[in-house]
């Protein structure tokens, strides 16, 4: 049987909050926990509204333990590359974090973010629960320019459904077969999707977002104290195929995160290049094991100061 380590049982799980006004926050069963270092996603709430390619609900048990463990007090966590904000949401729901700010350069996927957080749930519920689902109407929503940000948001929301793999860079493909072969329906759940949305919305006092660089928020982040950075950026191979904007400075950002004074958290593909920049920065590197949608056994990369807590 699986059993906790000593280190996470024995600490009392109110140090760490010093600075957070919210009580008693839902801490994760033992259920949810990596099972010989592989993480079950089934086990972590799926409250995203995106399928996000890259997305890491693997890893939000790991960043449970992170944060649990994080020596220095926070009330803001903070995810410079947020896609579909899965690992911030987490916090959120679950109170790990008072405050959470989400950053995406795609003004597509920030339009989802800030349609839901600025008051557009209602709306984009609405416009989920009316859609009828078909080939014709997703061309017929997709051919237009959208314009504002509401309906930009029910667009990326449509094409995320409808696209292979949710990938909504430029030249993605719609999906043919779908799951089971039951066409493009299969990756549409409105009832589901209008719940996240509605939760999300519910949360939204806790949780915002910008529209913007992440890298150039982590520059002007470097003396900020009080936040924890979440850092999961397009990675260096596949993040061309997967995401409009991709061309990130690597090791920029290896010198911007570096220089942080609060603590944080990279994540990245097992790459030479990578681990160089690691080892440039004095920064600690751990394996983390993960499965993909396609039940291949891969490995990543955790970064940080010291991953001491990192139990594998
Ligand atoms: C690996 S994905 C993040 C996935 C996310 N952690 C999840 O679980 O869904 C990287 C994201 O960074 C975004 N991105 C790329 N360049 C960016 C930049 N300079 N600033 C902010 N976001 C950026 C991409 O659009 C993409 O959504």
């Amino acid at each position: 049987m699986f059993a906790r380590t000593p280190r996470a049982r024995d600490r009392p799980t109110t140090i760490r909050r010093a600075e957070m006004s919210i009580s008693a926050p839902t801490l994760p069963g033992l259920a949810d926990e990596p099972r010989n270092g592989i993480v079950n996603v089934a086990t972590v709430p799926m409250r995203s509204p995106f399928r996000y390619p890259g997305g890491k609900t693997w890893l939000v048990p790991r960043v449970r333990q992170w944060l649990r463990c994080t020596r220095k007090p926070f009330v803001e966590f903070v995810e410079p590359f947020a896609g579909g904000g899965i690992v911030g949401l987490s916090v959120a729901f679950e109170g790990l974090a008072p405050k959470v700010l989400l950053v995406e350069l795609d003004e597509d996927v920030a339009a989802v973010w800030q349609t839901i957080l600025n008051g557009g749930a209602k709306w984009l519920t609405d416009q989920i629960a009316a859609f009828p689902m078909s080939r014709e109407a997703i061309e017929r929503v997709l051919s237009q320019r959208p314009a504002s940000t509401r309906a930009r948001a029910f667009a990326t929301i449509v094409r995320n459904r409808a696209n292979r793999g949710g990938i909504l860079a430029p030249g993605a493909s719609m999906m043919k077969l779908g799951e089971n072969g039951r066409g493009l329906s299969s990756r549409w759940y409105p009832d589901t999707l209008c719940k996240r949305i509605r939760e999300i919305a519910a949360l939204r006092h806790r949780i915002r977002c910008l529209q913007g660089d992440g890298l150039a928020l982590l520059r002007d982040s470097a003396g900020r104290a009080g936040a924890v950075f979440f850092i999961d950026p397009p990675y260096t191979v596949a993040g061309r195929r997967l995401y409009r904007h991709n061309d990130i400075d690597h090791s920029a950002l290896f010198a911007a995160a570096a220089r942080l004074k609060s603590d944080f958290l990279m994540t990245y593909d097992d790459s030479r290049e990578i681990r160089e920049l690691a080892s440039a920065h004095g920064l600690d590197v751990r394996e983390v094991p993960m499965q993909t949608t396609h039940l291949r056994h891969k490995t990543e990369l955790l970064i940080g100061r010291s991953l001491d807590w990192f139990t594998g």
